[in-house]
Formats: C-alpha cells, sequence, structure tokens
C-alpha cells in the first residue's frame, strides 16, 4: 500500500462580500443577532456565473498547480465535494477537469456528503492513492450555497455562503492519513435538507410549490452537531491510540462558533487550537474546512512536512459525520 500526502493547500471565494448590515435590509434581522447567535459578520456571495461551484473549484486547482509545481496533465483523478453543483450531470469534476485540461484524469466524480463533504473526499482521494493506481489526487470543495438559500428566510439566510477550498494529494514517504472516523443516520434527514426532486412525469404531477432550497431545524442540528462531531473525534483520538493533546489544531466545519466553543469545552481542548474563521466567510458547507486550512498556512499556523497532527472533522446533511487524523 502506498502512503498519501497533502502536497499543496489552497481556497478561492467570490469577491462580493456581503456584511450582516446589508442582510438586515433584506430580512428582519440584526447584525448584533447573527453575530452572538452563529459568529459570522460576513460572508463571501458569487455574483457572476464564473463563480459558479466549477468555476470557483477551476480557480482553486489553478492555485494548486502554482503551489506545487504539478501539471494539469499530472493529474490522475479528480474528486469534487459539494451539494451545489452547476449541473445535475455531467459532475462538477468533469467541467473542473476540462477547464484545467487534465487530460489524463481517469476518474473524475462528485461526493455529496453535505457539510462533511470534504472529510469524505479526502478519505476517497487517500484511498485512491494508496490502491498504488493514482499518483496525484485534486480534492476540490466547491459550494455555491447562495443558489439553494431562501433569501426570505432569515433563519438560513444569514448563516449560508459561498467559497471553495481544497489540497492536492501525491504519494509520500510516511504514513500521513493515521485514523478516520464516519457516521451517517438516515433517519434525521427532516432536520436538515436541501429540497425534494419529486417524480414529475406524465404519470405523476408533482407538487407545484415545491422549492430546492436548504431548510433546517437549527436548534436540532445544533445538538446533532456537538454530540455527534465530539463523539467522533474521540472514536477517531482512540482508534489512533493517541490523546487530544497530541493534536496541534481542530479545523471543524465553520457553522457556527458556538458548537465550536462547546465542542472545544467538551473535549478538554483550549479554544485557541480550535480554528475559527466562520465571521468572515460564513458557512461555507463543504468548503470550509478546506477554505479555513489554506488560511492556516497563510498564517503559518500549519505547516507542511512538519509531521504536526491535525483533526478535520465535518458534521451535515444526511445527518453525517466525518473525522480524521493527519500528520502534516
Ligand atoms: N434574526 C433574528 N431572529 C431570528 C433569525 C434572524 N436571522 N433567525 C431566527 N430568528 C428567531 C426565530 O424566529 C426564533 O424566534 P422565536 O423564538 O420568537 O420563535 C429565534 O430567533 C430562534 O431562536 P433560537 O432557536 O434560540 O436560536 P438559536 O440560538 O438556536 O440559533 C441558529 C439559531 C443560529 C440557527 C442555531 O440553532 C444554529 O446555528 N444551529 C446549527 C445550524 C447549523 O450548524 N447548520 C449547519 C448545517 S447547514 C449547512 O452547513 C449547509
Amino acid at each position: 500500500m502506498k502512503n498519501a500526502k497533502i502536497a499543496a493547500f489552497a481556497s478561492h471565494s467570490p469577491e462580493k462580500v456581503v456584511s450582516n448590515e446589508e442582510l438586515s435590509r433584506l430580512v428582519d434581522t440584526t447584525d448584533e443577532w447573527i453575530q452572538t447567535r452563529s459568529g459570522i459578520r460576513s460572508r463571501r456571495i458569487s455574483s457572476s456565473e464564473s463563480e459558479n461551484s466549477s468555476g470557483l473549484a477551476t480557480q482553486v486547482a489553478l492555485a494548486l498547480f502554482e503551489k506545487s509545481g504539478v501539471k494539469p496533465e499530472e493529474i490522475d483523478a479528480i474528486v469534487v465535494t459539494t451539494v451545489t453543483p452547476d449541473m445535475n450531470t455531467p459532475s462538477t469534476a468533469a467541467l473542473v477537469q476540462r477547464n484545467i485540461g487534465a487530460v489524463n484524469a481517469g476518474m473524475c466524480f462528485d461526493v455529496n456528503a453535505a457539510c462533511a463533504g470534504f472529510v469524505y473526499g479526502m478519505s476517497v482521494g487517500e484511498k485512491l492513492i494508496s490502491s498504488g493506481k493514482h499518483k496525484k489526487v485534486l480534492v476540490l470543495s466547491a459550494e455555491v450555497l447562495s443558489k439553494a438559500t431562501d433569501w426570505l428566510d432569515r433563519s438560513t439566510c444569514v448563516l449560508l455562503a459561498d467559497g471553495a477550498g481544497g489540497v492536492l494529494l501525491t504519494e509520500g514517504d510516511e504514513k500521513s492519513f493515521l485514523a478516520e472516523d464516519f457516521k451517517s443516520d438516515g433517519n434525521k434527514i427532516d432536520i436538515l435538507h436541501g429540497g425534494n426532486f419529486h417524480v414529475s412525469n406524465p404519470w405523476c404531477e408533482a407538487p407545484q410549490d415545491f422549492k430546492l432550497y436548504i431548510r433546517m431545524k437549527g436548534r436540532e442540528v445544533f445538538d446533532f452537531a456537538l454530540k455527534e462531531m465530539t463523539k467522533s473525534i474521540n472514536r477517531l483520538i482512540e482508534e489512533a491510540k493517541a490523546s487530544v493533546n497530541d493534536v496541534k489544531y481542530f479545523v471543524v466545519h465553520q457553522a457556527n462558533a458556538r458548537i465550536i466553543q462547546a465542542a472545544a469545552k467538551k473535549l478538554g481542548v483550549a479554544q485557541d487550537r480550535f480554528y475559527v474563521n466562520m465571521h468572515e466567510y460564513g458557512n461555507t458547507s463543504s468548503a470550509s474546512i478546506p477554505i479555513a486550512l489554506s488560511d492556516m498556512i497563510k498564517k503559518g499556523l500549519i505547516k507542511s512536512e512538519t509531521g504536526d497532527k491535525i483533526v478535520i472533522s465535518g458534521f451535515g446533511a444526511g445527518m453525517t459525520v466525518g473525522s480524521m487524523l493527519i500528520a502534516l
């Protein structure tokens, strides 16, 4: 079995910054409510078709090539995680392949595990490399949640945002992916979902009023996230026969600052070892973890080839939870 490692990190966000104040002119809300309930101060929102999911993911891929010196034709596979593809089919990964000219990428496909998508995508990417059949794999997470948002629903529109991030995985000398933990609970579909593609054909009439908007029961999602993410991290640490003290940073889905604060407390870890950046990016679903990782690289908080251990952990619709322990 081959070892996989993260060779480069990158992110790309839409140009347009939308403040809480601007949203308070759209729906009945305030900057104070949004900040105290979620930690979010502003978010990036796509304002042109070039900032659709494939466009954002393409920019991330180009940045990864620049950082690593790897060329598009060296890429063997592209995994895109998204709940907001440009099209039902082909996959966003296929569109990215076309955009970047990754002519030798055999497997190009999308993964939908909602906000836990990046962690699921990393697990898939790691396995593509460890199989020995792929040497260079792009794992890209790109979301344009603004097109799945009901802009009249104040309970969701103040949280959701657009953005993309990702990594280049290559073969490494040492074992870098130390442990992983995944869990899904399909019984909880009603607490968080993104609409329903109803059966609609000459023999079956679909409801006229359905919309493909993200709906959630915020409090129940909050409780699920706190309980299941901390359990998943504990299982992960146990599997790796490690301790939370071995982990330099916990980089978890940036949905809500209060979930992160409570998770740190529950795990007995100092708050400053949980990276937080949702105040400037909002909740970008599966893109939030790779955007955070890319920020941390830029700020010098984490560095490749150091052996420093990080935990990534996401939760989302499904309900899905996924965590990984990675040595950089
Ligand atoms: N501005 C002002 N008031 C609001 C707003 C708003 N934007 N949105 C809701 N409210 C009101 C509601 O109408 C309700 O009023 P009521 O009590 O009179 O009925 C009240 O605020 C809701 O209060 P709480 O339920 O106590 O709010 P809470 O503290 O739970 O915060 C929040 C709500 C922010 C949604 C929180 O529950 C949360 O973050 N949950 C988790 C969401 C999450 O993590 N989603 C991630 C998955 S989705 C994805 O990642 C794509």
